[in-house]
């Protein structure tokens, strides 16, 4: 169907929705990504003849579902370096947030530190600028690291990184599919620091690390994941919204800093 828009009014008019905040295109019926296929490979329509007398077509090839998750890990296992990681992580192409989101957002911080922060995934701060709790939450999460001497460019700086690397249309939640398909990067991320303690803020990295959600009864519970002592915090996000959780998060935090100064 010819357009009735030239190139640059159509690429303007997708530009200033881009700019809007829109992240993905919706058709007039849903598609399931997690359901699709690799096109089946069509065989050639072409007759051989045998003794005489045409032979039947060759049958179509079945088609071959990829698992994300072993193509994951496959990946991920390659990877001997944080910058390695990095890239490899990045080209992974089976994730369809990485179709709707601006940058790559994988790390922030001390990638020497002893102490490793994993959050959920972007938004649109972080999405705009490629790092890890730019907007509001991160000055919250400045302000938490600041509560136990830390912070995320000075010597007693920390690591902080996301389970999704790639911001979710309107900052919904990963879904678990996507969740799954990103842990064996997240493993190796971990592994690579190989930071003493790790946070976990949020439901999204309980999920991820613990398969477990439910923040409000599992923070201030130190737990083990990543083959490392784990403590989930409550989200600076939720902090913002409710603020009377502030000391909860507190006290999760000096427990955090009293094991890092016992040696972990
Ligand atoms: N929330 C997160 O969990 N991570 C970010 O990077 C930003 C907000």
């Amino acid at each position: 169907m010819e357009s009735v828009f030239d190139y640059h009014s159509a690429r303007a008019m997708l530009e200033w929705q881009i700019d809007l905040g829109v992240t993905e295109t919706i058709s007039d019926a849903p598609i399931n990504r997690f359901e699709a296929v690799q096109e089946p490979v069509k065989p050639k329509a072409t007759a051989t003849v045998e003794n005489g007398k045409p032979t039947k077509p060759a049958p179509p090839v079945k088609p071959v579902a990829v698992d994300a998750v072993a193509e994951a890990q496959k990946l991920a296992d390659q990877a001997t370096t944080l910058e390695e990681l990095a890239k490899i992580q990045s080209e992974f192409e089976m994730c369809d947030l990485k179709k709707g989101a601006r940058k790559f957002v994988f790390a922030d911080g001390n990638p020497k530190s002893r102490l490793l922060i994993l959050g959920e995934a972007p938004g649109r701060d972080e999405d705009q600028q490629g790092r890890p709790f730019a907007g509001e939450a991160g000055q919250l999460l400045d302000k938490m690291l600041a509560a136990i001497d830390m912070d995320r460019t000075g010597e007693n700086s920390a690591y902080v990184t996301n389970v999704m690397p790639w911001r979710p249309p309107q900052n919904r939640d990963p879904s678990v599919e996507e969740i799954a398909m990103m842990m064996p990067f997240v493993s190796k991320h971990i592994e690579l620091v190989s930071p003493d303690v790790v946070i976990l803020m949020g439901n999204v990295a309980c999920l991820a690390a613990l398969s477990k959600k439910g923040i409000t009864r599992l923070r201030g519970n130190w737990a083990t994941a990543f083959e490392r002592p784990v403590m989930p915090i409550f989200h600076p996000a939720y902090l913002l919204r409710t603020p009377v959780a502030k000391r909860d998060a507190w006290a999760d935090l000096l427990a955090v800093q009293a094991k890092l100064k016992k040696g972990a």
